[in-house]
């Protein structure tokens, strides 16, 4: 079984994903390390730098299909990954999806607290960003909502959000 979080950047997808893996027994993959792994770059950031979004998206696009939902997987999707082309129909038709719901206010806080580099944000003043966070949410939030399960998160610690998705591992067939 496959399980894809998906969700805005800085939700919470990768903590989520590693706690929920590690709890069930699963493998735990990250989407984006895999577009890394195919690029042969060490970042993201990289990849956006020197290739451009576009290409990022395609080689987004082709790990989605290349993964391999063999066995057990909790995968942590980037958080454009569902929003381009049919991505958020073949993450449906692959697994399970789950949307990590966050307001733009609490996803504004946390990604002007978490400084990893992400390309699509660097540089923004915390003004900009939070206008930022609240026109692309909403833009990608209908996308998000057609994911099977949606849990809210504002507010509730990593931890909880793991625990409450637990019963989907447990639900064997
Ligand atoms: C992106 C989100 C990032 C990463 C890339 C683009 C986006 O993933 O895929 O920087 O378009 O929202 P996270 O959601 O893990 O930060």
């Amino acid at each position: 079984m496959t399980i894809f979080l998906v969700g805005f950047m800085g939700c919470g997808k990768s903590t989520v994903a590693r706690g929920l893996a590690e709890l069930s027994g699963f493998r735990y993959v990250d989407l984006d390390q895999e577009v890394c792994r195919k690029a042969q770059r060490e970042s993201v950031a990289e990849i956006f730098a020197e290739m451009g979004e576009e290409k990022f998206r395609r080689l987004e696009r082709e790990a989605i299909e290349h993964l391999s939902t063999e066995g057990d997987v909790v995968v942590a999707t980037g958080g454009g990954a569902p929003c381009y082309g049919d991505n958020m129909d073949r993450l449906m038709e692959l697994g399970v999806t789950v949307y990590l719901r966050m307001s733009a206010d609490a996803l504004t806080e946390r990604l002007q607290r978490v400084r990893v580099v992400r390309p699509k944000i660097v540089g923004l003043s915390p003004e900009e960003l939070s206008e930022y966070v609240r026109g692309l949410l909403v833009e990608r939030e209908p996308i998000y909502n057609r994911a099977r399960v949606v849990v809210d998160c504002d507010g509730i610690p990593s931890r909880v959000v793991i625990s409450r998705l637990r019963y989907l591992t447990k639900k064997r067939n």
